[in-house]
Order: C-alpha cells, then structure tokens, then sequence
C-alpha cells in the first residue's frame, strides 16, 4: 500500500474503541455473573480472539449492530469466576489475551487449557506470568519455560506480594485476575505506574481493590458482576492522527471522544517537552487543546483539537516509557522532523512487543531516509526537519504499519508499506480513516 505526499489533514474523527480496554471488558464480562452489555467493543482481528476464547471456555456472546467507528454492541453472558470449561484457546497475536486470560484459568478446581497463537506471539515471552503464577501455586507449563503455547491446568491459589521485574500492565493484570481466585490478599508493585483499565473495570464489578503509589492489592472475590461498559476511543489510535496533524503544514483536525487515561496519554507530555503547547477548553489557539472532558464509564474521555506546530528534540527516559509504551514508534518519527536529537531510552521492552520494535524503527525509518540509529534500549534520532521516503516493512506489526503510511504522507516521495494488512490486529478502518481526513 502507498502512501503519497499529502495535503494538510482537516476534520473531525472518532477513532476507534480501545484495544485495551476491550479485551479486559469481554474477559471480566465472562467471569461475572449475568450479561455485561459493552457499547463499542473493538472489530478487530486482536479483540475478536477474545470473543472467540471467552466462547470456548463457556461464555455466551451476542454481538449487535456496528457503531460508524468500527464500535460493536456486544453482550457477554458470563459464566462465573469459577465457571470455565476446558478448551483449547486460539490467541492469534493478540499478547493481553495471552498474558490476562491465563490469570483466570490458573485458579479454578480443575480443568485444562493450552494458550497458543501465530508465529509472532510464539517469539513473546509468557514467563513473566508464568513464574509468578507459579508462585501463586499455579500449574503452568511454557515452552522451553518461557514462550508459548502455554499450559495452564486448574489448582488452590494462594497471594503473594510480588514486585514486577518490568513495568507491564499485563502482568500486572495477569495477577489481580488471579489475586481474585487466590486465598489471602495479593499485592503488585510496579516499577513505574502502567495503565489500569483492570483495576478500574475490576473495581466497577464489586472486586475489593485498593490501589496506592506503586502498589494495588486485590482480595478474593466471590462474584463479580460487570453490568454496563462504555469503551473509550482508543488514545493509541488516535495518536497516528495526532502526530500526523503535528508534522503536516497547515493541518487542523479534532478526534472526538479519545480516551485520556492518564496512564496512556505519556504522548502528550512528550510532545510538550518537544515543545508543543497544551490548553485546556477555549484555548484552541494551542497545538492541542483538550475539551469535552466526561467519564461515562470508568474510563474519562475528551476531545482533542490538533494543529500543525515546530518540534524540538526531547529526551525519553524509562519512566516516560509505561504511558507511551504505544506510542514510541511515533516518536522516532517525530524525531526527523524536530529541531535537534531526540533519544529515547529505558525501552528494552519495544523489542518484546508484535515485533522487535527497535530495529522496525530503525530500519524502517533509516529506509525513508532519517538519520537514525538503534540502542539496546531505545534509538536516537537527529532531526532533518523532513524525511525523503522509499519502502517500509511492517514486520507483520501493526504499529509499524500505522507509521509508515503517516510518514508516507509527511514524506517528499511517499511511502510504499509491505505488509499494510497487518493494521487489521487494532484498527481495520484506519486507511479509510487517514485519507477521510485528506479529502
Ligand atoms: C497492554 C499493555 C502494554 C501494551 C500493549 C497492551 C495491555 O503491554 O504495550 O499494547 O492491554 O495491558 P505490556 O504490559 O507488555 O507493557
């Protein structure tokens, strides 16, 4: 798929619905007691393993019409904490579905599951949960002990106080799940704060969570009962129109009802390190303003208005790292076109993700023509204030994907992606979408 130098990006957009808080929403759903209505539940190849794998496990799924924004109507009748059956479970490449629903099935008085997917989840290590569930006194079998397919067969749970070695909301995820099924309290540190759609789900549905700085404790739970979940555009997606209406003279755009959990709106505070302006409501003479501020659920969400505006290079350290994790490949593009170096490090955890994240980002941009190198944690970019173009592989990513063809439009030449079709795993419309916003 080619994507040509383009003109400014004008209009408004409703990205689509959460990834995240998608998968969490059909997961906690089956484990509740009676139906979970979600409004806008993610159409994608990810969020759709998960329906299929609360299917199999005994869950019942109703799926209703579609919203414009690639949102679905979806009612899960759930089957209890202690409800599910046996099954083989298909994850495709979806790594929350991987690392969160073993969480749940590692508690339960009997059964067996074996957790699998395509080759790319293969390569992702699952031994982050794997041994802490172990110590919970889970029965987990992992390939070589620590990659996929996993085994995962019912036993008697126990708490534990565990301090993450990396900062993953999956693993931290993984663990509440079970801290639930558990006997005696079960405690998460995290080096630094991750996003925390479960807790908030999790809290909605009547589990007794407590959260304080770096520390959220879970108590076993008899019943949960999820009722009515309203699902928030998805910040990440949104954030490929965001640095597109950045780096395109003359672009004015606004995304409505954008997910703004603090945890996943690192972005921003990057970008106004780099020198973008922020305001709240009536300050649309900003860069980005932020208005429509509202929480209809447990997640806030608001509008953002983005316009074009100069960038100088910043530095990104670990801590930025957990609330933009999704957002770094952006960064390296951003990169090119500031004043300045921008480096990011503290990043290790780029290179676990649907692909080695690092080298996509530095191979594919140095393709385009940026002057960019790659670290073990992270890449540093030296801005040239424009990029000239050529061919991009997607690696099967679909972050990857999404960054090509915003570079493409930013380009002097265009961009041709390989693989575009990987976009399918978050956001199937986002073409359609880019070039909405063209016309
Ligand atoms: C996610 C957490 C992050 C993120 C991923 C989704 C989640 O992964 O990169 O896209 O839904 O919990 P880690 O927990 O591995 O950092």
């Amino acid at each position: 798929m080619r994507f040509d130098p383009a003109a400014p990006l004008r209009g408004e957009l409703t990205p689509p619905p959460d990834k995240s808080v998608s998968h969490r929403a059909a997961l906690i759903g089956a484990m509740a007691e009676g139906p979970t209505r979600i409004m806008g539940y993610l159409d994608s190849a990810d969020t759709r393993a998960t329906l299929r794998a609360v299917s199999a496990v005994g869950a019942v799924v109703r799926e209703g019409d579609a919203d414009d924004h690639g949102g679905l109507f979806v009612e899960v009748e759930g089957i209890g904490l202690r409800g599910p059956r046996s099954a083989p479970i298909d994850v495709g490449n979806a790594g929350t579905l991987m690392r969160l629903m073993p969480g749940w099935l590692a508690g339960q008085r009997e059964g067996e599951w074996t957790l699998d997917g395509d080759e790319s989840i293969r390569r992702r290590p699952v031994d982050r949960i794997a041994d802490p569930l172990a110590r919970m006194g889970a029965d987990v079998e992992a390939r070589d002990g620590r990659l996929p397919p996993l085994l995962v067969r019912g036993a008697a749970l126990r708490g534990i106080d565990y301090e993450m070695p990396v900062a993953s909301a999956q693993v931290k995820s993984c663990l509440l799940l079970a801290g639930l099924l558990a006997e005696g309290t079960t405690t998460v540190h995290e080096p630094y704060w991750t996003r925390d759609h479960t807790e908030r789900l999790l809290a909605a549905a009547g589990a007794e969570i407590r959260r304080d700085a770096g520390k959220i404790t879970v108590a076993p739970t008899e019943r949960l009962e999820a009722g009515d979940v309203p699902v928030p555009g998805d910040f990440s997606s949104a954030a490929f129109f965001i640095v597109a209406a950045l780096i395109l003279p003359g672009s004015e755009i606004s995304l409505r009802e954008v997910g703004i959990n603090r945890a996943r709106i690192g972005l921003l505070s990057i970008l106004s390190r780099m020198g973008i302006e922020m305001g709240g409501p009536h300050e649309e003479d900003r860069a980005i303003s932020v208005e429509e501020i509202r929480e209809p659920g447990p997640e806030p969400i608001a509008r953002l208005n983005v316009r074009t505006a100069p960038l100088r290079g910043a530095e990104v350290t670990a801590e930025d790292v957990p609330s933009a994790i999704d957002e770094l490949p952006l960064v390296g593009l951003l990169g090119c076109f500031a004043e300045g170096e921008t480096v990011v490090s503290g990043a290790a955890e780029l290179r676990a993700k649907e692909s080695d994240r690092i080298a996509g980002i530095v191979d594919g941009l140095a393709g385009l023509g940026a002057e960019i190198e790659g670290r073990p944690d992270g890449f540093a970019v030296r801005g040239t204030g424009g990029l000239p173009g050529g061919s991009l592989d997607a690696r099967g990513d679909h972050r990857l994907a999404m960054l090509g063809a915003v570079a493409g439009l930013a380009s002097r030449d265009g961009v041709e992606v390989r693989g575009f079709d990987a976009v399918e795993v978050s956001y199937p419309g986002f073409e359609r979408d880019l070039r909405s916003l063209l016309d």
